[in-house]
């Protein structure tokens, strides 16, 4: 049969997290007990009473197609939301919901972007940002970031990376994969060097509720003479566990919003009428149920660091959000599997702990730092604790 794919195909590639996870199911079909270390999701169970509005919202009939950007119900849960957590002020028509951030940041980019334009990426990123861009038309801007500056742009690296054809700044904080988090200051600082540009920025806060240490700072309260030029992207997935339920939303310009929305009109249409029901009992609900998940993580996050500090050849520094540790595994290029294989690069060890301990995790150069991994630990302790025994064992066998 003659196939034709277009040009476009030849940009993007697998997310490397779903090519990891494939990897583990053809392990585990052979019998082997694998553990993924690779998933960016939390192994926490939906609150209850947001499965509750679920539930309700299909035996009640809500199943029907629904105003594209999503209910007047949800939106004004939205607009709630936002000012109590962020004190940021949204109208309704400044307010999108869609399948997920990752949807909404698609179109957002799609919506704007066009040949030539250039979007600053800082680096490690979220694997699928170059990816969007490139499929939209333009050019990532991969600017590294440092582990000594905490993983975060500097003020001087985003001030020499801007030119004039940059058309969005992309901020993700908490990061993924790092953890890190822009404080108030260091955000303030970026604003200075923004205000004298026109870019947009792209402000990606899907992992708000996951702090650890210190607080989040929303860039668009952060950086409010900015404000008419951010985009506010969050959504239920991370901070709710809803990771399956496909809802993320945008707050920004209207112009922006609108475009989004058109956008979304001749492609998926409304996100889940149910899904869209249950997230207002996300966002209107009690959250206490944080503390907990929160004080759970924090203490995996103590089992990888101290793990990751007894292994030669790994470093990594504690960063104070998400559900990650981002570990330098350079110290073992150059040594040897007991097959006698020659590890040298970040995909090398991965493959080799892979291989041998049946641990899969996404290796940095998918992030765009090579020499690293990321270790995800939002899975259950006792697993965690036996994947992190594995990795440890299987090192030290390396000469
Ligand atoms: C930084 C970042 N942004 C956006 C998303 C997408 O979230 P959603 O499930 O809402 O599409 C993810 C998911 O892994 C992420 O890590």
């Amino acid at each position: 049969m003659h196939t034709k794919l277009s040009p476009r195909m030849a940009v993007v590639g697998v997310s490397p997290t779903a090519e990891i996870s494939n990897k583990l199911r053809t392990i585990a079909a052979r019998g082997a007990d694998v553990i993924n270390l690779g998933e960016g999701e939390l192994d926490f169970p939906t609150p209850a009473h947001i499965c509750e509005a679920g539930i309700a919202a299909i035996r009640t009939g809500d199943t029907k197609y629904t105003a594209v950007s999503g209910t007047a119900a949800l939106k004004a849960a939205i607009a709630r939301k936002f000012k109590r957590e962020n004190g940021l002020h949204y109208k309704p028509s400044e307010i999108i919901a869609g399948t997920g951030a990752k949807q909404l940041i698609f179109n957002a980019l799609l919506a704007t972007l066009d040949e030539g334009d250039e979007v600053i990426v800082p680096a490690p990123y979220w694997v699928s940002y170059p990816d969007m861009i490139r499929l939209a038309g333009a050019e990532p801007v991969v600017v590294p970031c440092k582990a000594e500056d905490g993983w975060k742009l500097t003020p001087a690296d985003l001030a020499r990376a801007l030119t004039s054809r940059t058309r969005w700044v992309i901020l993700n904080s908490p990061n993924n994969p790092t953890g890190a988090v822009y404080t108030l200051t260091e955000l303030a600082e970026l604003e200075r060097v923004l205000v004298d540009h026109d870019a947009m920025v792209l402000a990606d806060d899907i992992y708000e509720h996951i702090v650890h240490d210190g607080s989040f700072s929303a860039p668009a309260a952060a950086m409010p003479s900015l404000f008419d030029r951010i985009l506010t992207v969050n959504g239920v997935s991370k901070g709710y566990s809803m990771t399956g339920w496909r809802l993320g939303y945008a707050g920004g310009p209207e112009w922006l919003i609108d475009a989004m929305d058109i956008l979304q009109s001749q492609s998926t249409s409304n996100p889940s009428s149910i899904s869209q029901a249950a997230s207002i009992a996300a966002l209107d609900g009690d959250m206490s149920f944080l503390a907990d998940w929160k004080q759970q993580l924090s203490a995996r996050r103590e089992q990888v660091l101290t793990a990751v500090a007894a292994i030669p050849g790994f470093t990594a520094i504690p960063t104070p959000g998400a559900f990650y540790v981002f570990v330098n595994c350079t110290g073992l290029f150059g040594r040897r599997t007991p097959a006698g294989v020659m590890l040298s690069s970040d995909l090398d060890v991965a493959n080799y702990i892979l291989e041998t301990s049946h641990v899969g995790m996404v290796h940095g150069s998918a992030f765009g730092m090579p020499g690293h991994l990321r270790i995800a630990y939002a899975i259950d302790d006792a697993r965690l604790a036996e994947a992190l025994s594995r990795m440890t064992e299987t090192i030290a066998k390396l000469a």
